[in-house]
């Protein structure tokens, strides 16, 4: 099997789990390497519809192992809840899910601080997920956290640290934000139970991966949030507080470079972005409306309505060149449908002036108009496609104009929900 790295092209949302789901059917391992509790893979089976926000999609599938890596911040109440909450669904995942060591403990402060913080900034606001992300990777590189191997420790003496935390916490909150104190020692009880329940998983990774990294057994790494969510490449500040794109994968997993192999995008036909920060294809009111109702956009993990718009290339290819994509999926084809005119900004206009590139500062992110081309929609369903030739002329038509553009082989088209609902591609739409 060669390795892959599957990675959100846009703000998240593309539609991963399910081609992450896919794909990882033969493989080996499953890696998450960055985020947390933010993220919602949403994947749609037979048995029922299961949203995975901590797991990985991939371990859908029996006899896949799955590894959560050190770059993620790993909240134990909601990984548990989703644990026995999967085995509710007949998925079960205990005895062959791996947890870093290092991977870092989001507590309930972490969670606290973050909508604390979101309230402050008022009309500023992040449109964070309040998941505890960004204050969790902040005591990180503050090199205070709590990390997975700490559940490890003699009960009494991780009891012990965990009040001290939170006691240390509450000070800061208090001082910050007026806040309230957090119950120290019922957070510590409640995390040496579930200390008991997640040890048997917490592992040293270096030494699990060991196979991948001698090339005997085969690694997919499933990207969460997308690139342009990026803490480095992204719309900064409007970002989350991990690496999504490519470099974080090896960070994120302690994996060397040669276990990356193939490096695949995932985008939707048409974009999204739920938070704030610069959105240069949004669409508003009735138009934007019209491809949220279709295509459900609402968040896996917090409710919130996406904000839509068209697929915009000039950011598109920015995720393509800067993870060196060299093969790209895309998902919710079908959601175009009953569009008569589909749009794709091909370029920007900066302050009256052309641009093709995506510009790295927000305001100029912010004020970069689209420039459109248009194309005619296909007006009747797509969902039952399961090859090229089945899809109406004009939507080959869109998919190849994407191909083109991006400069990459479309490997796979996704139609609908159902986890066969997709036309593989492997060499490409373009006959
Ligand atoms: P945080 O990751 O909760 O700190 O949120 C930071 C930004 O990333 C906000 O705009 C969130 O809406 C966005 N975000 C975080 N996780 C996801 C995701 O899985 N999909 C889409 N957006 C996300």
């Amino acid at each position: 099997m060669t390795n892959r790295v599957i990675i959100g092209g846009q703000w998240g949302d593309e539609g991963k789990g399910k081609i992450v789901d896919a794909l990882s059917r033969d493989m080996d391992w499953v890696v998450r390497y960055q985020g947390g509790a933010n993220a919602g893979h949403t994947i749609v089976r037979d048995e029922g519809k299961i949203v995975l926000h901590l797991v990985p999609s991939g371990l859908l599938s029996k006899g896949v192992r799955g590894y959560l890596g050190n770059g993620m911040v790993i909240d134990p109440w909601a990984l548990m809840d989703e644990i026995v909450g999967l085995e509710a669904q007949g998925v079960h995942v205990r005895d062959r899910m791996f947890v870093s060591a290092s991977a870092h403990l989001i507590l309930p402060y972490h969670k606290r601080r973050d909508e604390l913080a979101e309230s402050k900034r008022k009309r500023k606001s992040i449109g964070t997920t309040g998941r505890g992300i960004g204050p969790a990777y902040m005591d990180k590189c503050q090199r205070v956290g709590l990390r997975m191997g700490d559940l490890l420790l003699p009960l009494e003496n991780l009891e012990r640290k965990v009040i001290e935390k939170v006691l240390e916490a509450n000070e800061l909150l208090a001082a910050l934000y007026n806040a309230e104190p957090l119950p120290s020692e019922a957070i510590a009880q409640e995390l040496v139970v579930l200390a008991r329940s997640l040890a048997p998983m917490i592992v040293d990774g270096h030494t699990v991966l060991a196979g991948v990294r001698q090339g005997t057994e085969s690694v997919l790494f499933e990207g969460a949030q997308g690139t342009l969510l990026d803490l480095d490449h992204g719309s900064y500040p409007y970002v989350t507080s991990s690496s999504p794109s490519v470099g974080g994968a090896l960070t994120g997993s302690g994996l060397p470079p040669r276990s990356l192999g193939e490096v695949n995008g995932v985008f939707k036909a048409y974009c999204t972005r739920v938070g704030n920060g610069p959105f240069p294809t949004e669409l508003h009111a009735e138009d934007g409306e019209a491809l949220r109702s279709i295509g459900g956009e609402f968040g896996a993990t917090t409710g919130r309505a996406r904000r839509c718009g068209w697929f915009d290339l000039v950011a598109a290819r920015y995720a393509v060149e800067l993870n060196g994509m060299n093969g790209v999926f895309i998902t919710k084809l079908d959601v175009l449908d009953t569009m008569n005119e589909i749009k794709v900004a091909v370029s920007y206009d900066l302050d009256g002036k052309p641009l093709g590139q995506f510009p790295t500062s927000p305001e100029a992110q912010a004020r970069c108009v689209p420039v459109y081309r248009s194309f005619p929609g296909w007006e009747s369903p797509v969902d039952g496609a399961r090859s090229l030739k089945e899809l109406p002329a004009k939507a080959r038509q869109y998919l190849e104009f994407l191909e083109k553009e991006l400069g990459v082989h479309i490997e796979g088209v996704s139609v609908g929900p159902h986890r066969d609902q997709t036309i593989w591609t492997p060499e490409g739409v373009t006959t």
